[in-house]
């Protein structure tokens, strides 16, 4: 028997006159690894922002572990769900390691005045943080930046130390908005491994992303929001076939997608195959036409 740790229970978020997440049951079981997709505008990051207190739902409720949540940002964090953004934040001028660090106060006991005074209790507390800080960013492969200022990084490594950043607060659910955005191809796979490896930490992921492979290779479920509404929910497989998804959303080509790039990369290889049969008698032909 699976345990939900996150269940949205008829989320509706309006704005004015829009309504951009309606009416959305949802839920996201121990162990799992789950998919959010949709297009442009469909509510997806409106409905992180619910269920993580940054907006507060106009109807519905948000319960982690059997526990409805306060609708405040750092009471979400605290129960166990921590987050990353679309739109990547972190503290540009400090670093690798101090980013971490500020992901992890809300584990701390410590309070403002022991960090004054910087007491005992204090200096061990910032031992242990920095410690475990530490251990983050080994898994994560940043260890080796601790000291680079995060607007240093690359861009597909400041992703990762979001997520690094978001881990420090030891949740038990994971929610990720667009992680491979800006990816190349090696990075958007090493993201794929970091995801298994989180899950079998025990953390629970729910994710937003526009990579189909990504997703359909990753989740364990998936569900698609069409204009804020769920459409469709289910396997990887059930939902790539479904016909109302294909037609709001993935569109004829991407069953194709797969199979065009493996015959572009076989037209390719037979070319410069052809090539190289012809090259030891038209080399000087050849030449002249690559000018
Ligand atoms: N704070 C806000 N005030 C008013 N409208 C908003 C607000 N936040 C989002 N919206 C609107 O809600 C709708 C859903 O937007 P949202 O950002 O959730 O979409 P999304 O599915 O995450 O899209 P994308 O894939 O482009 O990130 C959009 O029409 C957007 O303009
Ligand atoms: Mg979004």
């Amino acid at each position: 028997m699976t345990t939900p740790v996150l269940e949205a229970r008829d989320v509706t978020m309006r704005f004015g006159g829009l309504t951009a997440v309606r009416s959305v049951d949802f839920t996201v079981n121990s162990g799992e690894i789950v998919g959010l997709i949709g297009p442009n505008g469909a509510g997806k990051t409106t409905f992180f922002n619910c269920l993580t207190g940054l907006y507060v739902p106009t109807e519905g409720t948000v319960s982690y572990k059997g526990t409805v949540l306060p609708p405040k940002p750092h009471l979400v964090t605290q129960a166990g769900i921590a987050r990353t953004f679309q739109n990547i934040r972190l503290f540009a001028n400090m670093t690798v390691l101090e980013n971490v660090l500020v992901g992890r106060h809300t584990r701390t006991k410590e309070g403002l005045w022991s960090a004054l005074l910087r007491g005992p209790g204090f200096k061990k507390a910032e031992r242990a943080s920095e410690e475990r800080a530490m251990e983050l960013l080994q898994f994560i492969g940043l260890d080796h930046k601790r000291d680079h200022l995060a607007r240093n990084l690359p861009y597909g490594e400041q992703r990762k130390l979001e997520i690094a950043r978001a881990l420090a607060s030891e949740p038990g659910l994971l929610l990720l908005d667009e992680p491979t955005a800006g990816m190349n191809p090696q990075e958007t796979r090493a993201t794929e491994e970091l995801v298994f490896a989180i899950r079998d930490k025990g953390v629970a992921v729910l994710l937003i992303e526009h990579d189909m492979r990504f997703v359909f290779n990753l989740c364990d479920r998936v569900a698609v929001l069409v204009q804020g509404e769920k459409l469709v929910e289910g396997t990887s497989e059930v939902v790539q076939a479904d016909e109302r998804v294909i037609a709001a959303y993935l569109g004829e080509p991407f069953e194709g997608d797969p199979g065009q790039a493996e015959a572009a990369e076989v037209e390719a290889a037979e070319a410069a195959a052809e090539a190289a049969a012809d090259a030891p008698s038209t080399a000087s032909s050849t030449k002249g036409e690559a000018k």
